[in-house]
């Protein structure tokens, strides 16, 4: 089974300005210039400059995502955005089930499972985050707490199409640690591995798992260079083109992985 093609996804969370448009154009002219990157390019800009940027980046390479989405098509839920106004502004996938969303607006599995079932009904690949907290790690709870938020969080109709898994330790998300990349390994192949028992081998190995939690430009090759890591999803570091480049930039023909 051939690896699936890897995706580099920038999550702006709370950042961002018209002026930082002008990060994402000269993202997209490397990314034209160069053509020897296998990866995908994502970039998920807050709501309010989703459709601007979507439309800045018509023809590019780059594809543009949500950072939530409510489980329902529309209604009374004041400030809340459906999966179909993403779609609507020119997203192509929306990021559900982070753990800022998790920890700040008490969601649990059951609705990140919602919302990412709101992902495939809006023709939206769902990024669904899992990871667990450094009380967890330290009690070597790690692969449990992944386990079930990932069966919790996972609805029935995932495929290798519409779904990607982004492994995030909550304890390493813009804090500049990362996890070893043994434990990184071991996490991702114990994802693959639970992703093979619900969806079957084939499908499972099809599927994206991302690595997110401080990935820069220095640490990003050896990161990607792991077994089971199919990209990353970057906070922090996605913000500056050169940064986001950089990284971008492992994936590249003529830089050698780990
Ligand atoms: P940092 O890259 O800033 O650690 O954030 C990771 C993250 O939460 C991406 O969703």
């Amino acid at each position: 089974m051939s690896q699936p093609r890897p995706l580099v996804a920038g999550n702006w969370k709370m950042n961002g300005l018209s002026a930082s448009l002008q990060e994402v154009k000269t993202l997209a002219g490397r990314l034209k210039a160069n053509d020897t990157i296998a990866a995908q390019v994502m970039i998920c800009p807050p709501a309010t400059l989703l459709a601007a940027l979507s439309t800045e980046l018509e023809g590019s390479k780059i594809l543009t995502g949500g950072q939530d989405c409510h489980a329902e098509t529309s209604g009374a839920h004041t400030g809340d955005i459906a999966a179909e106004m993403l779609a609507d502004a020119g997203a192509g996938a929306v990021i559900v089930g982070h753990s800022e969303r998790r920890a700040d607006h008490g969601e649990t599995s059951e609705n990140v499972r919602a919302k990412a079932q709101a992902a495939y009904r809006a023709g939206l690949t769902a990024i669904i985050c899992i990871g667990e907290t450094q009380t967890q790690r330290k009690r070597g709870d790690a692969l449990k707490v992944v386990s079930a938020q990932l069966s919790g969080s996972l609805p029935g109709a995932a495929t290798s199409e519409n779904t990607v898994i982004a492994y995030e330790p909550v304890w390493a998300i813009g804090t500049g640690l990362t996890p070893t990349l043994e434990d990184v390994g071991e996490v991702h192949s114990h994802i693959r591995a639970e992703l093979a028992g619900r969806l079957g081998e084939g499908e499972a190995a099809g599927l994206r798992i991302l690595y997110g939690g401080s990935v820069k430009p220095g640490n990003a090759a050896e990161l990607m260079g792991v077994a089971n890591v199919d990209g990353a999803l970057v906070g922090g570091a996605s913000l500056k083109a050169d940064d986001f480049w950089a990284i971008v930039s492992v994936y590249a023909a003529s830089h050698t992985m780990g």
